[in-house]
């Protein structure tokens, strides 16, 4: 019988050696953890290759991952044709309307299961794969804390249906048809109908949601392979990405090319360069200092802000725009976009290929007509998608994604119709007596990171049904919590700090003036300091607490938006700069 290898050095250990179980026998834990795995018929030849764990998120309850089982064949196909050995390995999965109370809720705990499984196992690079709105920022967050080579893969947008001859998809178009429903534009039949064409396929939503906004901005951080972001779930073009991203997972592994070589703060200058230009989801903000957070990097609002002046909207894609992530892909992907945005751009930055984005949009080629990525001198928007708003009623920021807001409305002064939290705004939105104008302000309480918790996407506020029914298509919307990147409208978020920890949101009172000003950049409650002083005594506000599990550590210790939300004991330990520099 030989005798097992002798395992090297944690630090040096590669392949199965790595991270040996303690059993107090270094050589023990290999020979235990070999026979183990050639239990399932491995060979001796199989395990001296390099080791490339692929995390899993397949799940029932999530069909926008519902092509994993044909990503997983093409990444493990793509690591064997390159000398790996392909592990998987399930984590959490997050779908976006099967996670209550919210997803956001789960994600950071998503994150931990994804870092301390790439820690747990031996493996020399991780291929992670996650789509919907959650996963791809929970997988990023982990990896960067694991800090081993990554790649990630993502599942790839969902094809748009037909309702009655409009081409439709999740979920810009849900709640419009759910608005036209409300306001009585439609019944229960047409509801129905659009109900079945909105997902026509699966993967993640069509549009310039969250998961497309993080598939865009992975891309661009350098963590996807060059065209990785765009091709739908169902495409033969997803599953060559994957063979090819398996592929390039061992390469990494060889040159042991570290997720913290890529996530720099140039990688992410650009991704805010990238989300600006692409009419991104507000979410995408808060992931990506949840990311940078990991690596001990912060994110500057305000010089996102002035970014935003100089990156106009050039992507032609709903909620901002007409098109559709498929459309997209067929204009050329975000080497299209990046190619328009290359001189903004930090070309030097590191990419999962081991070249630098710069080498990557060149070897892209020249493009091509298309009409979906609109030239700087011909944007869809002349500013970023983003701007951050400042004011007394929001000293730690809050943000309007001015893109998908009403032109009429980036300007408005208007009475509050204060609703206390998200039970009271069901009970009372759609009431007949409800005393609300058009001109008015809708203002949400306690959907915070802490206030819901969660930091749910309530901030979409629905047009009040009296309202709707006059049709009335906007109002100014004001929470601390969050919408989807599917939404639209005059609408403020994560407004910080938040109400539930004494915000002065917390102290908004049905029939306060506000005044919204986005050229100005200022949300302002007009009522004196005194008289807000003087309500902060009347109730002073007790953070929520709970007394056990998850939503305990949650609640002790999630962050602001403006740190990501991310729990404050799983951001890097030291700090090392400021995005941009
Ligand atoms: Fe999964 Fe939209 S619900 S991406």
């Amino acid at each position: 019988m030989s005798k097992p290898n002798r395992p090297d050095d944690k630090a040096e250990a590669t392949g199965l050696k790595k991270g040996l179980t303690s059993y107090g026998d270094n050589e023990f834990s290999l020979f235990l953890r070999k026979a183990f795995i050639k239990g399932a018929g491995y060979s001796d030849a199989a395990l001296t290759r390099p080791v490339i764990g692929i995390a899993n998120t397949g799940s029932a309850y999530n069909p926008c991952h519902g092509n994993m089982p044909q990503l997983l064949e093409a990444v493990k196909r793509g690591i064997m044709l390159a000398g790996g050995l392909p592990l998987d390995f399930p984590t959490i999965s997050i779908h976006e309307s099967f996670a209550y109370p919210t997803s956001m809720y789960l994600r950071n705990l998503m994150s931990m299961d994804t870092e301390e499984m790439i820690r747990a196992q031996p493996m020399d690079a991780i291929v992670l794969i996650g789509g919907c709105d959650k996963t791809v920022p929970a997988q990023l967050m982990g990896a960067a804390s694991a800090n081993i080579p990554t790649i990630q893969l993502v599942t790839g947008s969902m094809l748009t249906g037909s309702h009655r001859s409009e081409r439709v998809g999740a979920c810009t178009d849900c709640r419009r048809y759910w608005g036209k429903f409300r306001a009585e534009e439609i019944d229960s039949k047409e509801v129905a109908d659009v109900n079945n064409q909105l997902v026509a396929s699966v993967g993640t939503c069509s549009v310039m949601g969250t998961a497309s906004t993080m598939a865009c901005l992975t891309e661009a951080l350098g963590m996807s392979l060059p065209g990785a972001a765009t091709p739908p779930a169902v495409t033969s073009d997803r599953m060559r990405i994957a063979e090819l991203t398996g592929a390039q997972a061992v390469q990494m592994a060889h040159d042991r090319l570290t997720i913290d070589r890529i996530l720099t703060p140039d990688a992410f200058e650009n991704a805010m360069r990238v989300l600006l230009a692409i009419g991104g989801s507000t979410n995408g903000i808060v992931h990506l200092a949840a990311i940078a957070g990991r690596v001990g990097l912060n994110i500057d609002l305000q010089s996102l802000d002035r970014m935003g002046r100089d990156t106009p909207v050039l992507l032609d894609l709903k909620p901002s725009g007409q098109h559709y992530m498929e459309d997209f892909h067929k204009a050329g992907g975000m080497a299209t976009l990046l190619r328009e945005l290359k001189p903004l751009l930090r070309l030097d930055a590191m990419t999962v290929t081991g070249r630098t984005l710069g080498e990557e949009i060149e070897l892209a080629g020249p493009g091509f007509a298309q009409s979906v990525v609109r030239s700087a001198d011909d944007p869809i928007y002349p500013q970023g998608g983003i701007a951050v708003l400042q004011g007394n009623l929001a000293p730690g920021g809050a943000i309007i994604k001015q893109s998908s807001a009403d032109a009429s409305l980036m300007e408005h002064e208007g009475r509050a119709v204060v609703f206390e939290n998200a039970a009271d705004l069901a009970q009372r939105i759609d009431a007949d007596d409800l005393d609300v104008k058009a001109d008015d302000i809708l203002v949400l309480k306690n959907i915070g990171p802490k206030g819901a918790p969660g930091m749910p996407e309530a901030g979409y506020i629905p047009i009040p049904r009296k309202l709707a029914v006059q049709g009335v298509k906007d109002i100014v919307r004001i929470s601390d919590g969050r919408m989807s990147g599917t939404a639209f409208g005059t609408i403020v978020l994560h407004v910080t700090p938040e109400s539930a920890i004494g915000g002065p949101l917390a102290y908004v009172e049905n029939g306060d003036r506000i005044r919204l000003s986005v050229s100005k950049r200022e949300i302002a409650l007009l009522v004196s300091e005194a008289e807000l002083a003087q309500r902060r005594a009347a109730a002073p506000m007790v953070a929520p607490t709970a007394e056990r599990g998850y939503q305990k550590l949650f609640l002790d210790t999630v962050t602001q938006a403006d740190q990501g939300v991310d729990f404050d004991f799983l951001r890097a330990t030291q700090t090392r700069g400021t995005i941009p520099r």
